[in-house]
């Protein structure tokens, strides 16, 4: 039975279709530009181009699939482009769908959080099975600082010294790979965290041992912190939803820790010096 696996391209939907190429389950990936899934056409995983803003592409991605994975970027229409994927599941005759969501969806009062919930309440009144997979701060969001931490040994935030649970993005993969391949996960939210909590200064610490020079946190206040990032470039209405996130994460919404993805995976969560050591050698060369 074939697998859609939406974001095919990106960080949780690629390692997810690494678990399932090596667990040889069928797979299809779906895609918005086949020139951006090449990589995975040379491991003959097979491609259907499809794009959430265009249901009706979606209509040949979603032959013949009973199960899929959910996930889009953060987008000012991400509510809209992941109902219209539901919709056309929906009529396609798809029975289970693993949804990738985020820690806090319906609890805390920011945006991310808000529109994530909404696709939630959306998938479970479809009629279709689901798994939500709720992970906090993902450790690969580190990669965004890839650039200033090999030039200037710093990153940058605006949480102090708020401990958070942040996970690894593979270990995500994993437990959708396990919800999509076994029974038992549906219509069951998974909060997903790290194996403990720790501040922004003790992840620097820990970066400075692996690469081998000092690496600082900087915090900023959130109005520089905004400023520096307008001035890259970055959208105003994404930044301002992430500073939203980053005031909760100040209060301690990112502290909880659980070991779901042990229990799930029967693998313990990667620790973050763990994933360190696959930071220096392949995201920051
Ligand atoms: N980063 C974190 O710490 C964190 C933590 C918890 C939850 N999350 C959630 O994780 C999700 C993914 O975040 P991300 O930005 O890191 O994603 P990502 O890995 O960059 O992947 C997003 C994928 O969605 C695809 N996509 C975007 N728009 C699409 C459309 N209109 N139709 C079909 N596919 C589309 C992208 O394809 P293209 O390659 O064509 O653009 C890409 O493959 C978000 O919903 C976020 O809220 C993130």
């Amino acid at each position: 039975m074939t697998i859609l696996i939406t974001g095919a391209t990106g960080n949780i939907g690629g390692e997810l279709i690494q678990h399932l190429l090596r667990k040889n389950v069928p797979i299809r990936g779906l895609v918005r530009d086949l020139k951006k899934g090449a990589k995975l056409s040379e491991q003959d995983v097979e491609l259907a181009q499809g794009d959430f803003s265009q249901p009706e592409s979606l209509n040949v991605a979603l032959q013949g699939i009973e199960k899929a994975f959910l996930v889009s970027s953060n987008l000012p229409n991400q509510v809209e482009l992941e109902c219209n994927f539901i919709e056309a599941a929906k009529y396609a005759g798809v029975k289970h769908i693993v949804k990738l969501s985020v820690m806090g969806a319906g609890e805390l009062p920011s945006t991310f959080q808000k529109w994530h919930r909404e696709i939630e309440v959306q998938l479970e009144q479809s009629g279709i099975a689901w798994t939500h997979l709720q992970p906090n701060m993902l450790m690969q969001n580190m990669r965004w600082f890839a650039e200033t931490i090999a030039q200037n040994g710093a990153f940058y935030n605006c949480v102090g010294d708020a401990k958070i649970s942040h996970v690894d993005a593979r270990d995500v993969a994993a437990v959708a790979a396990v919800c999509l391949t076994e029974a038992g996960h549906e219509n069951i939210s998974y909060v997903l965290t790290g194996d403990k909590a720790i501040t922004f200064n003790e992840v620097a610490d820990i970066l400075g041992k692996a690469l081998g020079w000092s690496v600082n946190y900087v915090d900023l206040p959130p109005v520089d912190l905004k400023a520096a990032r307008l001035a890259n470039g970055e959208p105003e209405w994404y930044l301002d939803a992430e500073l939203e996130l980053c005031a909760c994460w100040k209060q301690g919404a990112g502290s909880a820790v659980n070991d779901t993805i042990a229990q799930i995976t029967n693998k313990k969560a990667t620790s973050y010096e763990e994933f360190a050591q696959y930071y220096t050698q392949t995201i920051l060369n």
